[in-house]
């Protein structure tokens, strides 16, 4: 057995031992596990069917919970940055969230293991509970600008819970930010925008859609705009590649049954495809490609 030598080191208990001809050193301060709480963390896995593939089913529901929770973070300190015009700050935070997602993404392949026949060991036990429920999920669409108030009821018996999703529904949304600097920097953006009820669905309207395509038709004279619209687009093109793995793996997991929430299943999910957080940085690109055919430079050939 290796030597253990301590000290005093400000106070602190201080451990050191050669291990693999290093020297290691820990205390008695923090340590991974007291700072990680991994002791919380791995005794989480609770499942209520006794079948060894729930364990996976619990595994990744709380990893992409965990992921969720870090976009919320990053998503409130971009807007922070947005409501600030530090924009090519907000890059970089932007950056970090885009690359969660395509983690996030990435890890369905690993759920998609789970057959027909390993889900419905433990389906039944699972009773109503359904990623319908998740409230974080709730909260990342309303930043984003998803907002529906009717999805919250499900949550109306967890006051701290129902406060929080309420609270968020009323506020601006990323969008709703990106609009209102736009505003800030002379771009006539109706008031009928400006002042909306925050707590309703956004609709989308031909003057924002104008204003994007005059960012996008002069690039370098907006070139700080331009950036961050391709970042804000960035966003929801993962969020629908993350809906679309969802819907695929659904579907290879239980075909069209309905789901354990009670609706259609995989038809709730498709619908879910067709909703848009920033519709005219999607339709402005359809006119800005016709201007350009109509009267863009020809090829010289
Ligand atoms: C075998 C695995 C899974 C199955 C069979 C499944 C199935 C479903 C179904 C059928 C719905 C629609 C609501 C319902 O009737 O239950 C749903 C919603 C949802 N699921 Fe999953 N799911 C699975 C894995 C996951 C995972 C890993 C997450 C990650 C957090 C997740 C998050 C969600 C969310 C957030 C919704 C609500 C979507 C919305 O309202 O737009 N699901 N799921």
């Amino acid at each position: 057995m290796t030597e253990i030598k301590s000290s005093k080191i400000d106070g602190i208990e201080t451990f050191e031992a050669e291990i693999n001809g290093e020297r290691i050193e820990w205390d008695s301060e923090l340590t991974y596990n007291s700072h990680l709480q991994t002791e919380r963390l791995l005794s989480s896995q609770i499942g209520v069917s006794g079948e060894p593939d729930e364990t996976l089913f619990i595994i990744i529901h709380q990893t992409m919970e965990l992921w969720i929770k870090l976009c919320l973070h990053e998503l409130r300190i971009v807007i922070e940055c947005i409501k600030s015009d530090q924009l090519s700050k907000s890059f970089k935070t932007f950056d970090r969230i885009s690359a969660i997602q395509r983690h996030m993404i990435q890890s369905w392949e690993i759920l998609a293991t789970l057959t027909p026949h390993d889900f419905l060991t433990f389906r039944g036990y699972l009773r109503k509970a359904s990623g319908f429920q998740s409230h974080q999920y709730r909260e990342l669409e309303f930043l984003l600008g998803n907002k529906n108030k009717d999805l919250i009821v499900v949550h109306k018996d967890d006051q701290v819970v129902y406060n929080t999703l309420t609270q968020v529904l009323n506020t601006p949304s990323l969008y709703d930010e990106t609009l209102i600097l736009l505003s800030k920097k002379g771009f006539a953006i109706p008031s009928a925008i400006l002042d909306r009820d925050w707590s309703k669905p956004y609709e989308a309207s031909p003057e924002i859609e104008d204003i994007w395509r005059l960012i996008y038709e002069d690039t370098e004279k907006y070139w700080e705009l331009y950036m961050l619209a391709e970042r804000v687009t960035s966003l929801e093109y993962y969020f629908q590649e993350w809906r679309f793995k969802h819907m695929k793996t659904v579907s290879r997991v239980i075909g069209h049954s309905t789901g354990t929430a009670g609706s259609s299943g995989v038809n709730y999910l498709l619908k879910a495809l067709d909703l848009s957080f920033f519709p005219e940085l999607w339709s402005m690109r359809t006119k800005l490609s016709t201007d350009k055919e109509e009267n863009g430079p020809r090829c010289p050939l």
